[in-house]
């Protein structure tokens, strides 16, 4: 039986398909009570840690809404010159610090394999909310959750993923996560901020279609979803580099009226301006929905960590 008891969250890669499965239907459970009015006690007694290293609105605030609406309490670090990381304490040392105030940490942090590090500092569990440019699992489970809940089921759909595929963790997970799935993918972005090579080998390893292209327009036509991404200023070493491609694609209304009829439009947030507000009004829209669902994702995850789920 899946059980994810005790368990580190930090890849979209460490699960398998029947634990994605009890994550969902954990999930959807929490929903209906939420939706129900129920006011639950399941994490009573614990403590989360919520530990944001690096910027974060949804999700520092959906984890700790999610430990609330469990009945459990929070401690946080919301910006990183207020802890001790600011006078040069070790990513090791903070954690074991924190193992002795808390049952439970959450762990955003700018640098890839953070999350691996702090989990071996502790034996309490980690739950990864994005470590650099590397993973972020919670966020490719509560994208699978919306894409289930607009779409009915993943398997069968064409999913475009645009934008920044070098740096962005969230379409790294998600990439990892719909390879449980019977997916095809478009992947869209300018030639220097493709997908890593390895990304795409893993995928035809996997007998799954990739198509690459620099054509948002081409893609759109043939997909059930676009997930759009920001280009991330802060990944870019040279700021030059950065105004060059930040206006690589947008999406208007001109553009969506060449897609795909039903298309599902996604994005992690924040956006900058690669989706246009006028969209915000169209049915299939569904990016605010994809933030409101990371409350019951996270309920699941932190209720299913600890054993109360
Ligand atoms: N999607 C996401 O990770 O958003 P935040 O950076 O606001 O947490």
């Amino acid at each position: 039986m899946a059980t994810l008891h005790n368990q580190d969250i930090l890849r979209a890669d460490q699960f398998n398909k029947e634990e994605v499965a009890l994550i969902m239907d954990t999930a959807r459970a929490f929903e209906q009570d939420l939706q129900g009015g129920k006011v639950l006690n399941t994490m009573n007694g614990q403590i989360l840690a919520s530990l944001f290293l690096e910027p974060s609105t949804r999700t520092r605030l959906s984890f700790e809404t999610a430990m609330l609406r469990l009945g459990g309490g929070v401690v946080t670090v919301a910006d990183p010159k207020t802890s001790s990381a600011a006078k040069g304490e070790s990513l090791h040392d903070t954690i074991k610090t924190v193992e002795g105030y808390a049952d439970l940490i959450v762990l955003r942090h700018p640098q890839i394999g953070a999350a691996e590090q702090a989990a071996a500092a502790t034996d309490k569990p980690i739950l990864n909310a994005g470590d650099g440019a590397g993973q972020h699992p919670t966020q490719s489970l509560l994208d699978l959750y919306t894409i289930k809940k607009e779409k009915g089921t993943a398997d069968g759909l064409t999913i475009t993923l645009a934008g920044d595929l070098k740096n962005g963790r969230t379409v790294h997970s998600l990439v990892d996560l719909l390879l449980l799935f019977d997916v095809k993918f478009y992947f869209v972005a300018p030639p220097a901020l493709r997908m890593p090579a390895e990304i795409v080998e893993k995928l035809s390893n996997k007998g799954i279609e990739v198509t690459e292209t620099e054509s948002l327009e081409q893609a759109l036509a043939a997909s059930d979803v676009l997930y759009m991404t920001r280009i991330q200023r802060e990944r870019f070493a040279d700021p030059a580099e950065y105004e060059c491609l930040k206006g690589s694609y947008v999406l208007n209304q001109a553009l969506l009226d060449k897609a795909k009829e039903g298309i599902t439009i996604m994005h992690p947030l924040p956006r900058v301006n690669e989706i246009a507000t006028d969209i915000d009004d169209y049915a299939g829209a569904a990016y605010f929905r994809q933030a409101a669902n990371g409350i019951p994702v996270r309920m699941a995850l932190l209720a299913l960590v600890v054993g109360r789920a």
